[in-house]
């Protein structure tokens, strides 16, 4: 139970689901990846799906009003009660703003933001694989390669590459990111919120001071709430 929305920013490839799964899962709340929504929204060829396509197919972002509903529907469920780990959203000043106003009053937010090199993105996506039945589900073929070729290890499903892995739709995501994710970045630091988190290590190690930084930020807050009610007595 944590009563709080836990935000990974971060560019593509950056490790926003190999971490958020983890950390969902040790927080006991639900792990919300809107990429990973679309593309079962892809593959399930729903209207939803046919009108994301082709933005994702280019490495462009699907636009706001399309996603924010998504997300609105998925966050109002009985099993986000308790808060969630979102992967990839928001991505505009839009997103973040309609976030804001859909948590304010009920939930703070902890946005920790992976930062890892261009030239190490370009290979983590290269190499990632991911499960056909779950794609949270996720391998590189030289970091952390599954047991067995193309078969994953948590649940048997059949291991496949994303259609925006290959390096010039890498490219198009990564200015993507710099353009239009940059000032959420930016607006999450500008309210002192933004945790940066060094996301060039090894998953472990990335983990470990991901929790740390989020842990560091919540006594922080609880001190303050402390000083604030010592204060008014
Ligand atoms: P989305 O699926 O969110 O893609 P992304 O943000 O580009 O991020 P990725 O999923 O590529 O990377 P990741 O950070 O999750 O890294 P991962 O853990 O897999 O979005 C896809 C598309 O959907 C968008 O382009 C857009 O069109 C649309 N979309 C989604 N959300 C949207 C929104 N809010 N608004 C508008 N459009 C939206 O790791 C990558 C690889 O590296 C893996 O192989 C992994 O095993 C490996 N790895 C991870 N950590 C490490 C490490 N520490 N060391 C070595 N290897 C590592
Ligand atoms: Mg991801």
């Amino acid at each position: 139970m944590i009563d709080q929305v836990v935000i990974l920013l971060g560019p593509p490839g950056s490790g926003k689901g190999t971490q958020a799964r983890r950390l969902s899962a040790d927080l006991g709340v639900p792990h919300v990846a809107t990429g990973e929504m679309f593309r079962s929204n892809v593959e399930d060829d729903t209207e939803l799906g046919r009108r994301a396509r082709g933005f994702m197919e280019s490495g462009r972002l699907v636009p706001d009003e399309l996603v924010t509903e998504m997300l609105f529907v998925r966050v109002a469920a009985e099993d986000c009660s308790c808060g969630y780990v979102l992967d990839g959203f928001p991505r505009t000043l839009g997103q973040a703003e309609a976030l804001d106003r859909g948590i304010e009053g009920r939930w703070g937010a902890s946005v920790a933001s992976l930062e890892v090199p261009d030239a190490a993105l370009v290979e983590r996506a290269s190499g990632r694989l991911l499960c056909r039945n779950d794609g949270n589900h996720i391998y590189h073929a030289s970091f952390s390669p599954p047991a067995s070729e193309g078969i994953c290890d948590q649940c048997g499903g059949e291991l496949y590459r994303r259609e925006d892995d290959v390096p010039e739709v890498v490219a198009a995501r990564l200015g993507v990111y710099r353009e239009q994710t940059a000032p959420v970045l930016e607006h999450y630091a500008q309210a002192g919120h933004l945790l940066g988190v060094n996301g060039d290590q090894a998953p472990d190690e990335v983990y470990r001071t991901l929790r740390a930084a989020l842990e560091g930020e919540s006594r922080e807050n609880s001190a303050l709430e402390g000083s604030t009610t010592e204060g008014g007595e």
